[in-house]
């Protein structure tokens, strides 16, 4: 071989290795090498195309964020014109849709259609010629789009040549681009913070992000695909099945959404319908509903379709996330960190099948932004586990009585000053825990069930007990002339069951782990992650406490406060090694502290810090997944009793998953287990693994 020939093969060989990579990451949802290894073989081959350009092709990895920003978009002809779909609201219209078909196709057996999630993104098509990613255009107004291949290419999970040797000589794979719940909910937090525009839902984050000139834009946002149709076929036989056609779709390295299946009849569709329903919240992606084909690709020719809808799918659509309706009044509710939010009453209105009446306006300049006032009628989501929001106001209903919004200078709650740190969008009461709500707050966390997990010991009660004084800080809890029987007894909606049930719950709680006792005292910034962190780098309460008596040793002798030994934590940063450093050194944090530990009999079980000592532990070096429903104890139970074996628990299954522990009801994690080879246990077998792990 000639040098350049050598050279040659060696980018090609690169240039094979990153989209080996790309493909695990992004499609498979299973990358096998960290980062900055993938980074590496990026800069690699950026470094060799451009010492030998000639050797640059457009379909190489490097050449997914193209160089300069388009001057307009330009328009593309479909192939195939691009259709959109008849809706049904009731199984009423699906019983009719299915009739219909039937009586044309002169069927009188059940008709069997590909189900599946209806994606609330936009629709893509993308003309792939002899293998090779040529354009992508949106839907425009069917017959041609706009061209937005320079975006396109920017989503990872977007092959820029199809895998395989038998390829069409020319093809449109149609899909929809969407930004899963995950990126949009960053996206927008980030936005919040730079004091920036939000986007109003994740279809309208992915449109804007598609309909950038500049290829940077959608490069930088969380953008994804699944493929679920195709366009123009030129030079090869499709199969028969649609649900084949998905199979072909995903071995040319498209991602086809895992829940995808063949179902049979109207009662087949529905209960996909219901199953489907029943996951909505929980789906890491927006649906608006779910979409059925007939399945059959002979059958759908003849069927045809009527103006622009096919007759052979239709969308079964779910209730809306977005409704209408009137801000009542706004409220400023104070949290736990003293955080004054504005929170918006409103009439109450059915959103996504739950009665919302109120709704997060997040901060003073989020509501100014808006330009919410009370009286307003206003737009409401409600999707997954998010807490309701206003989105928007319709404007052209805002009647004359409007009133405008103050942020209040004092504390609804304490009356303590209420002030914003320079360049923050949050604005805060002083009274830390002088503010009643503060401390309720606090005190709710602390016995929360991821915190020290007191089964009893409800919001409904600490509210009482800071009311009537008894409760000021977590130590009250376990101070047994605040909190006892006489006192719970008296208490509304108490007896003296209840009360005993509670006593007997703190009593429990006061065997803890170091981790959760770190999480329960509710430090800024240090969520459950990073108090991990915390316990597996330091091992023991003192020790932490230890080091940041350090820092400020150092700090009075040096004049300068450097955190450094707690950012060595794995998890923290200057931010947070900050929150932590000052919360320690309260002087009113540590009496509480020391009263937790002290009189209130709280027994933290030391750790043995990570590196060294877990490789003795009967488990370390195991990764497991939990799913489905336990009988004898909760997932979140389940995953302590790995982690304190020196497991590692992680919430996907992939390749390195060495065991998949399976309750009732699993759904598709346990399909997945099953096809990747993971061994799966179920809670029986899991108890008797538990059992024979001890130390
Ligand atoms: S099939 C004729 N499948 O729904 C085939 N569309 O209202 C039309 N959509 O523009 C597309 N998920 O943006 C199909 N699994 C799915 C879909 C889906 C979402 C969108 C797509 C289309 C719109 C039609």
């Amino acid at each position: 071989m000639t040098a350049l020939a050598e050279i040659k093969s060696s980018i090609e060989e690169l240039r094979r290795t990153i989209e080996q990579h790309e493909r695990h990451y992004h499609v498979l949802d299973n990358p096998i090498i960290p980062d900055v290894e993938f980074d590496k073989l990026v800069r690699e081959l950026l470094e060799l195309e451009k010492k030998y350009p000639d050797l640059r092709t457009p379909e190489s990895p490097t050449q997914r964020v193209g160089g300069k920003p388009m001057a307009q978009f330009d328009s593309v002809q479909h192939g195939v014109a691009m259709l959109s779909l008849d809706n049904a609201f009731s199984v009423d219209q699906l019983v009719r849709f299915d009739e219909r078909i039937a009586a044309r196709l002169d069927l009188s057996d059940a008709i069997d259609f590909s189900a599946e999630p209806k994606l609330d993104g936009m629709a893509i098509s993308i003309r792939y010629v002899d293998g090779i990613l040529v354009t992508a255009a949106t839907r425009g107004d069917g017959r041609s789009g706009e061209d937005v291949t320079h975006n396109i290419k920017t989503i990872g999970a977007v092959p820029l040549h199809l895998q395989g040797d038998n390829l069409p000589a020319e093809i449109e794979i149609r899909g929809e681009v969407f930004m899963p719940r995950k990126g949009f909910e960053a996206l927008n937090e980030a936005a919040r913070k730079a004091g920036e525009k939000t986007f109003a839902n994740p279809r309208n984050a992915t449109a804007g992000s598609l309909r950038q000139l500049d290829p940077q834009i959608a490069a930088a946002r969380p953008l994804t695909i699944f493929a679920y149709a195709v366009g123009k076929v030129e030079g090869y036989a499709l199969p028969q099945q649609h649900s084949e056609l998905l199979s072909l779709l995903a071995e040319w390295g498209f991602p086809v959404c895992p829940e995808n299946a063949v179902v049979t009849g109207v009662q087949g569709c529905s209960e996909y319908f219901e199953r489907i329903g029943e996951r909505r919240d929980s789906m890491p992606y927006e649906i608006d509903g779910v979409v059925f084909k007939v399945n059959d690709l002979d059958k759908q020719e003849q069927l045809g379709f009527v103006s622009r809808a096919p007759r052979w799918a239709i969308a079964h659509k779910f209730p809306a996330q977005e409704q209408v309706t009137v801000v009542n009044a706004v409220d400023w509710q104070v949290g736990r960190t003293g955080a004054v939010t504005p929170v918006a009453r409103l009439e109450p209105v059915e959103v996504g099948g739950v009665v919302v009446s109120n709704a997060t306006l997040h901060n003073i300049d989020e509501l100014e932004r808006k330009d919410v006032r009370v009286g307003d009628t206003v737009s409401v989501r409600r999707a997954g586990d998010v807490i309701p929001e206003v989105v928007s106001v319709i404007k052209a209903k805002r009647g004359k009585n409007t009133r405008r919004v103050k942020l209040p200078k004092e504390c609804p709650v304490c009356g303590s000053d209420v002030s914003r740190a320079e360049g923050e969008a949050v604005a805060r009461c002083n009274g830390g825990l002088y503010c009643s709500a503060q401390r309720k707050e606090a005190l709710n966390h602390f016995v929360s069930r991821r915190a020290l997990d007191i089964e009893g010991l409800g919001s409904k009660l600490i509210d009482q007990l800071v009311e009537a004084e008894m409760l000021a800080t977590p130590a009250d809890i376990f101070d047994v002339d605040k909190v006892n029987e006489s006192v719970l007894s008296d208490l509304e909606r108490m007896g003296k069951k209840s009360a005993l049930n509670v006593l007997a719950a703190i009593e429990t709680s006061r065997d803890t782990t170091l981790a959760r006792f770190l999480y329960s005292l509710g430090i800024r910034e240090v969520g459950e992650a990073t108090a991990l962190s915390l316990a597996d780098h330091f091992g023991g309460l003192a020790q932490l406490m230890a080091c940041v008596d350090e820092i400020t040793d150092q700090s009075l002798k040096s004049g300068e406060l450097i955190n450094e030994p707690l950012e060595a934590v794995s998890d923290v940063g200057p931010i947070v090694a900050e929150h932590i450093r000052a919360f320690f050194s309260e002087d009113h944090n540590r009496s509480v502290i020391a009263h937790l530990t002290g009189d209130g009999g709280l027994r933290i079980a030391m750790v043995e810090t990570s590196q060294a000592a877990a490789i003795e532990l009967p488990l370390a070096t195991q990764s497991f997944v939990v799913t489905g429903t336990l009988k004898s104890m909760t997932r979140d139970q389940a995953k302590e009793k790995i982690r304190t074996l020196g497991g590692k628990v992680t919430s996907s299954v992939s390749k390195k998953t060495d065991l998949l522990v399976c309750g009732e009801n699993p759904g598709s994690k346990l399909t997945k287990a099953e096809a990747l080879g993971v061994t799966v246990m179920d809670e029986s077998a899991f108890s008797v693994f538990l059992a024979n792990s001890r130390v």
